[in-house]
C-alpha cells in the first residue's frame, strides 16, 4: 500500500491520513533529510518541542485519547496499621501527537526515535489512590513512531491507600484499587482508554513479579465509572489488584510453637492430680506461653482484630483456666483427704450413676495414712476409660445407695472422685477447643 501510495506521490497524504480523518487539513510533516547521515537534526523538531506546554490538538474540541496500560512487577509492603499498598509498577501511556509525522521512506526507513519526554507534552495521569509524591526519575525518554504515536513507559513507585481487612490474617485476601485519571482535563478534553485487555496485564504482570514475598496476586479487575467533582466530569480507569499473604511463615512461626505449647498443656492433664508438680509445671508452660506471645508481636497486625489474636488470648485463657482448674482440684483432693464436707444429695447420686465403681472403695484405707503423691499412680487409671470396667463392685454401690450415713473414708473418696471428674471434664472441653481452633484454622486455609 504504501509503494502504491508512493508511485504516485500521494504519500504525503498517507502521513496526514489520521488528521484528515479528524476534519483537519493542516499537517506537520518534519523535514527529516539527512536523519540516517548526521543524525537527527533538532531544528526540525523545534516547533514540535516549543509546543509542548499545551496539549498537542489541532482543535481543542477535540479530546485526546490516551491508552493505559500497566506491569505491576512487585508487591513491597503492605501496612495494616498505615492502610497503605506500596507497589511497584511499570505504567504505560500512549497517545497520539498530531504534530509529529515523517516518511520513514525519506528518513533512511526511521520509523521510531526516542526523544527525551522533557521536550513533550505529557499526559497528566496520577493514581487517585496514591499518598505519596511522584518519584519519576529524570530524564526519562518517550518513542515516538512516524504516524505521531507517542509511547512513554516510567517506573513508578506507588504507596496507596487500601482498605485492608486482617480479619482472616494470615490466610488473608486483600482487595486493592488504583484508580488512573488525569488531574485537571475533564472527558470534553481527554478520555482514557486501554491497548491490552485486562488478563493481558494480569499475565505479564505475573511474568515480571517474580518475586516470592508475602504477597502473592490473585487477579485484575477494571471499571470505568466517571468521577463528577462539581460540575465536570473525569474520565477514569480502576483497577482493582487482588492479593493474597503467603501464610506459611505465620504458620510456622505462630501457630506450631503455639500448638506444641497447648499440645503440652493439653497433655500435662495426664499427670495425676494428686501428683504435686502438676500446678508448676502448667505455670511453667504458661509462663512460657507469655514470652512467646512477646516474643510474636512483631508479627502480628498491630492494628485491628484477626483471628489469630483472637486465638492467641483464647489459648492463653485455656491455659489460664486448667492452671485455676489445677489449684482447685488440688485444693479439692487437699480437703478431702484431710476434713471431707458434707455430699449434695444431688452430687452424690450424680457421682453414682457416672463414676467407674473400681475408684470407690480399695484405695480407701490406703488414702487415710498416704501423702498424696504416693496414690497418684493409683488414681491416674482414671483418665483411661479402657481400664476401667469391674462389675463386681456393684453390690457395694448398692450399699452406698442405700446407707443414708456415709463413713468418713467413703465421703473422702467421693469427693476424690468428684475431683477427678471435674478435671477428666475439663479435659474434655481443652481436646474440643483444640479440636475445633484446628478445623477452623484448616478450612480458613483452604478457602
Ligand atoms: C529538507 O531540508 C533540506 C536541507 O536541510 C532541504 O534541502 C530540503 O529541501 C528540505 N525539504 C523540504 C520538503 O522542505
Ligand atoms: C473543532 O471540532 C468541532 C467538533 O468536532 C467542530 O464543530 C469545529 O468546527 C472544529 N473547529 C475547527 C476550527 O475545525
Ligand atoms: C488505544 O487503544 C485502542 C484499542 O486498542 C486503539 O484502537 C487505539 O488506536 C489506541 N490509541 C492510541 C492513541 O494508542
Ligand atoms: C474488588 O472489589 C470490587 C468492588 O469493590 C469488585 O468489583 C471486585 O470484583 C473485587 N475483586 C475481587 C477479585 O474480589
Amino acid at each position: 500500500m504504501e509503494g502504491w501510495w508512493s508511485t504516485t506521490g500521494g504519500f504525503f497524504l498517507c502521513l496526514s491520513a489520521s488528521l484528515v480523518l479528524q476534519g483537519r487539513a493542516n499537517t506537520f510533516t518534519i523535514n527529516c533529510s539527512g536523519f540516517d547521515q548526521q543524525g537527527v537534526d533538532p531544528t526540525v523538531f523545534q516547533s514540535v518541542f516549543n509546543k509542548k506546554d499545551f496539549r498537542p490538538v489541532t482543535n481543542f474540541s477535540i479530546p485526546t485519547r490516551i491508552n493505559i496500560s500497566f506491569t505491576l512487577s512487585a508487591i513491597l509492603e503492605v501496612d495494616a496499621q498505615l492502610q497503605l499498598l506500596t507497589s511497584f509498577l511499570w505504567l504505560k501511556l500512549s497517545w497520539n501527537h498530531p504534530f509529529i509525522s515523517w516518511d520513514p521512506e525519506e528518513c533512511g526507513d526511521i520509523k521510531k526515535l526516542a526523544i527525551t519526554a522533557e521536550n513533550l507534552w505529557l499526559p497528566d495521569i496520577f493514581i487517585v489512590e496514591s499518598m505519596d509524591v511522584d518519584q519519576t526519575p529524570d530524564g526519562l525518554s518517550a518513542y515516538v513512531s512516524n504516524d505521531g504515536h507517542v509511547v512513554y513507559n516510567k517506573p513508578m513507585r506507588v504507596t496507596s491507600i487500601c482498605n485492608l481487612d486482617i480479619f482472616y490474617f494470615p490466610f488473608d485476601q486483600q482487595n486493592c484499587t488504583l484508580t488512573f485519571s488525569s488531574f485537571l482535563y475533564t472527558e470534553e478534553r481527554m478520555l482514557l482508554g486501554m491497548d491490552k485487555e485486562v488478563w493481558e496485564i494480569m499475565d505479564d504482570s505475573r511474568d515480571r513479579g517474580r518475586t516470592k514475598g508475602e504477597w502473592e496476586l490473585l487477579g485484575i479487575n477494571k471499571a470505568t465509572p466517571k468521577m463528577s467533582v462539581g460540575t465536570s466530569l473525569f474520565d477514569q480507569i480502576m483497577f482493582y489488584v487482588a492479593i493474597r499473604r503467603r501464610p506459611t511463615l505465620y504458620v510456622i512461626n505462630l501457630l506450631v510453637p503455639s500448638s506444641f505449647l497447648v499440645a503440652i498443656d493439653a497433655l500435662s492433664f495426664y499427670l495425676p492430680a494428686e501428683n504435686e508438680n502438676r500446678a508448676p509445671f502448667k505455670m511453667t508452660l504458661l509462663l512460657g506461653y507469655n514470652v512467646f506471645l512477646l516474643n510474636i508481636s512483631d508479627l502480628l497486625p498491630a492494628t485491628g482484630t484477626s483471628l489469630f489474636s483472637v486465638y492467641f488470648a483464647l489459648c492463653l485463657s485455656l491455659m489460664v483456666l486448667s492452671l485455676l482448674e489445677t489449684i482447685f482440684i488440688t485444693y479439692l483432693l487437699h480437703l478431702a483427704t484431710t476434713q471431707p464436707p458434707p455430699m449434695p444429695r444431688w452430687l452424690h447420686s450424680l457421682l453414682l450413676r457416672h463414676a467407674s465403681p473400681r475408684t470407690c472403695c480399695p484405695a480407701v484405707p490406703q488414702k487415710e495414712n498416704t501423702s498424696l503423691g504416693l496414690i497418684s499412680t493409683h488414681l491416674s487409671g482414671l483418665k483411661e476409660p479402657g481400664k476401667l470396667g469391674g462389675k463386681e463392685l456393684g453390690p457395694k454401690e448398692a450399699e452406698l445407695n442405700g446407707g443414708t450415713g456415709l463413713t468418713r473414708a467413703q465421703l473422702a473418696d467421693l469427693w476424690v472422685q468428684f475431683g477427678h471428674m471435674m478435671d477428666n471434664l475439663l479435659f474434655r472441653i481443652y481436646l474440643l477447643f483444640l479440636a475445633t481452633s484446628v478445623t477452623t484454622i484448616l478450612v480458613l486455609w483452604n478457602t
